[in-house]
């Protein structure tokens, strides 16, 4: 099967593009609502682009009625907003927090999450997310349905058994993200594995990168 995207309705490229492209790390993003309370919402349209700015992004589209999400506008006001990763222990808050709720709703006390101020940023992350990063906003690129924000990581805040106690790696028997594959389905980091490259690689790579030999003559 071939389908030509240039001819294809929005609503079958988002099929197929989030069927295939997958899974999808979530983003629970809490930011702060206009009236002073916090707002949190899932976005799987989301990745880590760069460390150098350490930039994430995350892919907001317009409402059904035209309307900005409450993300978005608390976004665009504050310029502010915290990621919380999402596991299997806050899975079922997570999916509570994607309805869509008038702007007044405080969503992770609807949801039963524990928040806690964030360290740089006006805005509360979530007290059990195994990662919670406070971003700024870089940019924000906009489309006539959908808004691509560039944030840049200001502050990560991990939950402590999800790392070794030197701080470096995460702990894969602990922390197991679950992503978003297609329509309703999910998925759990659970089945890990090492993928490392064969005997010899580092040699094969070293000697392409050395200057071939001057001939001498
Ligand atoms: C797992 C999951 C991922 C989602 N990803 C996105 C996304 O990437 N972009 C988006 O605009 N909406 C996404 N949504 C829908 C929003 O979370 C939903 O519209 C929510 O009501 C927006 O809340 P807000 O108005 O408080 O911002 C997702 C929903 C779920 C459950």
């Amino acid at each position: 099967m071939d389908f030509d995207f240039t001819r294809l309705p929005p609503q079958d490229r988002y099929r197929l593009l989030t069927n295939f492209v997958g899974p999808r790390p979530i983003a629970l993003v809490t930011t702060r609502s206009q009236a002073g309370h916090a707002n949190a919402a899932p976005m799987s349209f989301f990745n880590v682009f760069s460390q150098d700015p350490a930039i994430v992004i995350l892919g907001i589209q317009k409402r059904g009625d035209g309307n900005e999400k409450d993300t978005l506008v608390n976004i665009r006001r504050t310029q502010e907003f915290c990621v919380n990763m999402v596991d299997m222990e806050i899975a079922d808050a997570m999916i509570l927090c994607g309805i869509n709720f008038a702007p007044d709703v405080d969503e992770p006390s609807f949801a039963g999450l524990a928040t806690a101020p964030c360290r740089q940023i006006d805005a509360t992350y979530l007290e059990r997310t195994p990662c919670a990063m406070e971003c700024r906003v870089e940019r924000i690129i906009d489309f006539p349905n959908r808004a691509i924000i560039l944030g840049e990581v200001v502050e990560m805040t991990v939950r402590d058994d999800c790392l070794d106690p030197q701080g470096r790696y995460v702990n894969p028997d602990v922390y197991q993200p679950i992503a978003r594959l297609h329509a309703d389905s999910y998925i759990v980091a659970d089945r890990q594995f090492e993928l490392l490259k064969p005997e010899g690689a580092a040699a094969l790579e070293a000697a392409q990168l050395t200057p071939p030999k001057e001939s001498g003559k």
